[in-house]
């Protein structure tokens, strides 16, 4: 079965058509930038320009970086404020005349991950970590993905994303060695609560994960995410017909 998965995140949306049976994407994906200051109206629009670069008429799977309740986005940390409150599920399926299912973006990735990726078959306790413009987060066990909201532990007072998200490194000018060991911290933290046995890191930083993984020394086995960057786009295909 064909889903068009759709990653909307804080530098750029991307979407592609997905066999959900094997996880491989079946076109090229097709990428839109984000602009800095994008209303829920100018987001749908952008969704529909990706559902139209595929000539898609089916059902569609978006992970969205918030909260999702049913189809209602409730928090939007690293997008307009606008989109808290709204019902995303019925802005994309009104821009696209498609059904759509809405997921958390970091619930989208583990999916992904889980079924095809780097958790795959593995049943324990899994933390999922998409390190991007802000930190996304999920559990896993055996075969549930519960859609978490860690990257908002708070740390001095601001969220700990705000310290430790890959982009967190780059706008903080930080070494891998000293980003490194500051995720260390946030990450053993996690892991006294959560005691996960597996860790899996996603994100676009993911494909770099010589240079820091080293540094973070963490109690669980940690691993990158086998999808790298591609996990939203392939996950949000898998959530068809699920319900945050
Ligand atoms: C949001 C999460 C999201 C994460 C990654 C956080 O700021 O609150 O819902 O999963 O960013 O995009």
């Amino acid at each position: 079965m064909k889903i068009l998965g759709i990653d909307i995140g804080g530098s750029a949306l991307k979407g592609a058509p997905v066999d959900i049976k094997t996880g491989r994407l079946l076109a090229e994906r097709f990428r839109v930038e984000t602009p800095e200051v994008v209303t829920p109206a100018a987001m749908a629009k952008i969704v529909a320009e990706i559902a139209r670069h595929f000539k898609w008429r089916g059902p569609i799977g978006i992970g969205f970086p918030g909260v999702i309740h049913g189809s209602r986005i409730l928090t939007s940390a690293n997008l307009h404020p606008k989109f808290i409150g709204c019902d995303g599920g019925k802005l994309f399926a009104k821009a696209t005349g498609c059904p759509v299912t809405l997921t958390n973006d970091a619930a989208a990735a583990a999916l992904a991950e889980m079924r095809f990726g780097a958790g795959r078959g593995f049943k324990g306790k899994t933390l999922l970590l998409t390190l991007g413009t802000g930190i996304g987060s999920s559990l896993c066990y055996h075969g549930m993905v519960v859609p978490c909201e860690f990257g908002h532990l708070q740390v001095h007072g601001k969220s700990a994303e705000y310290f430790v998200s890959a982009s967190a490194r780059k706008r903080r000018d930080l070494s891998w060695h000293k980003w490194g060991t500051e995720l260390g911290e946030y990450i053993r933290t996690l892991e006294q609560m959560l005691w996960p046995e597996l860790i899996i890191i996603g994100g676009g930083v993911s494909a770099k994960s010589r240079k820091f993984f080293k540094y973070v020394k963490p109690r669980a086995r940690m691993v990158p995410a086998k999808f790298l960057n591609e996990a939203g786009i392939v996950g949000a295909a898998l959530s068809i017909g699920r319900h945050d």
